[in-house]
C-alpha cells in the first residue's frame, strides 16, 4: 500500500486517531462537538468498535482541554495556547489516551500520535510529539499508583485554580462552584460533569407498563432497571448510540428522558380537563408527559419559537400516539399575550422550561463548559425573566406556573424567582427543587412552582 502524506499506512489505529483530531480541529473552529463527530464518522468507514473509540477520545479530549493544556505547558517549550493549533490538538489526542484511556496502551498512544503527525503534514514535528508524550509517560512512571490524570503536575495552591485545573473546568465556574457548594460537593459536581450519564427512559402508560417493557428489553438481551423514585422510569446502564432499534421504540412504548427531567411535570401536577400551556416545548419531552397525564381530557398547547424544533415535538407526539391531544404553535412566547389576547387569564397551568446555560447537563455536551461564560449567563437571565413576565398574565386567577431549567446557576434559578416575586408580591413560591448532576445518577435541574393570586392581574 502507498504511504499517505508520509505516514506509514500500517500503523494500527491511525484512522481513528486522525478522525478524533479532525473533530478537535472542527470544535476549536466553532463547531458543536456532537455535530462535528457525527459528520466525521459519516465520512469514514470505521468499524463499530473504532467508532466507539473515536467518540470516547474526541469527547474526552474536548472536555479535558484545560488539564491537557497544563500537561503541554509542563513539558513543551511553548505554552499550549501559543502552539500551532494542529499540533496542540494532536498532542491532546495523544495525552488524553495516556492520562485517561483504560483501553489504549501507552505505547499505542505515543506511536499513533507520531504517525498522525506525519499524516497531517507535521512530519518535522514528529520528534517533538514523541519527546513531549514520552516525557509525560516517564514523569508518571516514577509515581506510585493508582494515578489520577493530574498526578505528576505541580498543582496551584488556590482551591478554585486547583479544582478548575484538575477537573478541566473554566476558572469562573470553578470559582463559582466553591461559593455555592462545600469543596467535596463541588468536586462531586466536577466528576459528575465528566462522567457520561446513564440512559433513562419514560414509559408511555397509554401503550405499555414498566414491567412489560422491562421484560421486552430482557428478551432482547438489553439490561434495564426500574428507578425507585420515578414510577415510569427505566434506566439502561451503559447504553448509547442509535436507540431506534431497541424494542418498543417504533411502537411508542417509551421516550428518552432523564430521571430528574421526569420530576418536573409532577410539580406542575396537570389534571385531566385542565387547559395547559407548555411555553418552551421542544423537543417535547415534558409536553408528551403532560399529555399522558391529561389522558385526552383537557387542552394542551405546545409553543416554541423554533418551527424546526417544534417539528420534533410533532414527531415525538406522533410516535407516542398523542398527536390529537397537543396543539402546536410556533411563536415567541414573549409575544403570546399580544398575539393571542384571548389567552390572557385562561390557563390553569403553564410550564416554562426556559432556555438556559445547561450547566446541569455538562456530561452530555463535551464542549458546553467552554461555551458558557458569565456574560452568557447574564444575557440568559434577562431572557428568562422576560419570559416569566410574559407568561404570567396568561394564568387564570389561582393558576400555577412551573419555571424550570437544566442548570445549577443561582442567577438562572432562584434569583429569577426572587426578582419576579419582588415585582409581584401577591404571587407565591409554593415549591422548588434543585437537583445536582450526579445526585441520584441524573442530570442537574431546577424547578419552582409559583401560584398566581386569586385575582391575577400580572
Ligand atoms: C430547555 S428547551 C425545552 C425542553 C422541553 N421542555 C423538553 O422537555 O423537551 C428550551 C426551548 O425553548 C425554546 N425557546 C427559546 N426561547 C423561546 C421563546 N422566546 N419563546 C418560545 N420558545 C423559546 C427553544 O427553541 C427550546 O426548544
Amino acid at each position: 500500500m502507498a504511504e499517505l502524506n508520509g505516514s506509514r499506512p500500517d500503523t494500527p489505529g491511525l484512522e481513528s486517531r486522525h478522525c478524533v483530531w479532525r473533530v478537535l480541529q472542527s470544535v476549536a473552529a466553532g463547531a458543536y462537538a456532537d455535530a462535528a463527530l457525527e459528520r466525521e464518522l459519516a465520512q469514514g468507514s470505521l468499524t463499530a468498535q473504532d467508532r466507539g473509540l473515536v467518540t470516547e477520545l474526541a469527547y474526552g479530549a474536548i472536555r479535558q482541554r484545560r488539564l491537557l493544556d497544563a500537561w503541554i505547558n509542563a513539558h513543551a517549550r511553548v505554552v499550549a495556547e501559543r502552539q500551532p493549533p494542529p499540533l496542540r490538538w494532536l498532542l491532546h489526542v495523544g495525552l488524553y489516551q495516556i492520562l485517561f484511556s483504560e483501553r489504549v496502551p501507552v505505547s499505542a498512544a505515543v506511536s499513533t500520535s507520531v504517525a498522525l503527525a506525519r499524516r497531517i503534514g507535521l512530519a518535522r514535528l514528529a520528534p517533538t510529539v514523541n519527546a513531549i508524550l514520552r516525557a509525560v509517560v516517564r514523569r508518571r512512571e516514577l509515581l506510585p499508583g493508582p494515578l489520577k490524570p493530574w498526578d505528576g503536575l505541580i498543582l496551584p495552591t488556590d482551591p478554585a485554580e486547583r479544582l478548575g485545573l484538575c477537573h478541566s473546568l473554566p476558572a469562573w465556574l470553578a470559582t463559582a462552584l466553591l461559593t455555592w457548594l462545600p469543596p467535596e460537593a463541588a468536586e462531586a459536581f466536577a466528576r459528575a460533569s465528566a462522567t457520561p450519564p446513564p440512559l433513562d427512559l419514560r414509559i408511555n402508560p397509554a401503550r405499555t407498563d414498566r414491567d412489560s417493557q422491562q421484560a421486552a428489553f430482557a428478551a432482547a438481551g438489553v439490561a434495564a432497571e426500574p428507578l425507585a423514585d420515578q414510577p415510569l422510569a427505566l434506566t439502561l446502564p451503559g447504553r448509547g448510540g442509535d436507540l431506534r432499534n431497541l424494542p418498543g421504540y417504533r411502537e411508542g412504548h417509551w421516550c428518552v428522558q432523564d430521571r430528574h427531567a421526569q420530576a418536573v411535570v409532577p410539580l406542575l401536577a396537570p389534571r385531566p380537563g385542565e387547559r395547559i400551556l407548555d411555553a418552551c416545548a421542544a423537543p417535547g419531552g415534558k409536553t408528551t408527559q403532560i399529555a399522558e397525564t391529561l389522558r385526552g381530557h383537557g387542552e394542551l398547547w405546545a409553543v416554541d419559537r423554533s418551527e424546526a424544533r417544534l417539528r420534533r415535538v410533532r414527531a415525538n407526539a406522533e410516535r407516542l400516539g398523542q398527536l390529537d391531544s397537543i396543539a402546536l404553535l410556533a411563536v415567541d412566547a414573549s409575544d403570546l399575550a399580544s398575539l393571542r389576547p384571548d389567552w390572557i387569564g385562561s390557563f390553569d397551568a403553564v410550564l416554562l422550561d426556559v432556555p438556559c446555560s445547561g450547566l446541569g447537563t455538562l456530561a452530555r455536551h463535551a464542549d458546553a463548559r467552554w461555551r458558557v461564560t458569565p456574560a452568557l449567563i447574564a444575557e440568559l437571565a434577562r431572557v428568562q425573566s422576560s419570559l416569566l413576565e410574559a407568561v404570567a398574565p396568561l394564568l387564570r386567577p389561582g393558576g400555577r406556573v412551573v419555571y424550570a431549567t437544566c442548570t445549577v446557576h443561582p442567577e438562572e434559578n432562584r434569583s429569577r424567582i426572587d426578582a419576579f416575586l419582588k415585582d409581584h408580591p401577591l404571587w407565591q413560591l409554593e415549591q422548588e427543587q434543585q437537583w445536582w448532576p450526579g445526585e441520584g445518577g441524573g442530570d442537574g435541574f431546577y424547578a419552582a412552582r409559583l401560584a398566581a393570586p386569586a385575582l391575577n392581574a400580572a
